[in-house]
């Protein structure tokens, strides 16, 4: 099989604030259709790695390269360019209290600055994906008017609406209750499975990493199923960030046998609404 290719790399990447690392000599690369979990405590870096990612943030040390090109001397204008091809759901959440929920979503669109698409085809494809996250009645609402769950499905309306190759998603379920975090990692499963995207998600839910490492969105049957590990699935890799370096790298299977009390923060046991661990 033909190695499949570099989406998102960095090279001893270091990030500081007021002389402090928020990112310290960090190394990684991500491949076309891997999955990354990314676990951490407050201010370990989870949102600065992201923010790095999409150009937002400039390395002090190090190299970002975007689909196998190193961003390190490009303009403002050619990351428009790149960011383009990249889907964001930022922690913040992001939406504009003034637009619509459709003006929301299109807004990637609108500010398409190279290659805007024709204003029907901008409502078409925002209608989609509010269609996609099963909010296609909210279109002329304004965000003040949904509940904070449905505020976040708007935002990953959002971040997919271009079509990207890789979306990052920063604390796509953070203040959310179980049943809503639950679809809402289902929706990010059902992204990355129809459109075959790169997802890296940052989140304090050991649960997040546990579904998405092991349930998969079936085309087919509409459902969510269990990854069948005999399919060529690429594979989700969990990563525990700690001030800024990474504590631990590997498989689900790898992280549970860890030591590393730090580590061992970020599994929390897996029970069942009767209280038994499944
Ligand atoms: N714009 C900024 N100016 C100064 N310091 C910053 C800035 N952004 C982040 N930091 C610092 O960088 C460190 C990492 O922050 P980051 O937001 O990445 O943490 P996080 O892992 O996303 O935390 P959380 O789980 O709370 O979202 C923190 O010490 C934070 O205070
Ligand atoms: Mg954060």
């Amino acid at each position: 099989m033909a190695e499949r290719q570099p989406i998102l790399e960095f090279e001893n990447v270091t990030v500081s604030f007021a002389g402090t690392p928020a990112l310290d000599d960090i190394s990684f690369l991500v491949r076309e259709g891997d999955s990354r979990i990314i676990l951490g405590a407050a201010g370990s870096g989870k949102s600065v790695l992201m923010k790095t990612a999409l150009g937002l943030i400039k390395p002090d040390s190090g190299r970002v390269k975007v689909f196998g090109d190193d961003t390190s001397n490009l303009s403002e204008r050619q990351w428009f360019a790149v960011r383009r091809k990249l889907g964001v759901l930022f922690q913040e959440g992001g939406l504009f209290d003034s637009l619509t929920i459709e003006e929301n979503v299109a807004y990637p669109l609108e500010n398409n600055r190279v290659n805007k698409p024709s204003a029907r085809e901008i409502h078409e494809r925002a209608r989609k994906a509010l269609e996609f996250v099963e909010l296609g009645g909210t279109l002329d609402k304004v965000p003040s008017e949904l509940s904070g769950g449905m505020r976040r499905r708007v935002g990953i309306a959002r971040a997919m609406v271009t079509n990207p190759v890789l979306t990052l998603y920063d604390s796509p379920t953070a203040g959310l209750d179980p049943i809503t975090s639950y679809t809402i990692v289902a929706l990010i499963a059902k992204e990355r499975r129809v459109h075959n995207t790169t997802t890296m998600i940052a989140t304090h839910r050991y649960q997040d990493g546990h579904f998405l490492a092991n349930y998969t969105y079936n085309d087919a049957t509409g459902r969510i199923e269990p990854v069948n590990r005999d399919g060529g699935d690429a594979g989700t890799r969990f990563w525990v960030l700690r001030s800024g370096r990474f504590a631990f790298r590997g498989s689900q299977s790898e992280l549970e046998q860890t030591d590393d009390p730090y580590v061992r923060n970020f599994m929390k046991p897996r029970t069942d609404s009767d209280g038994k661990q499944i």
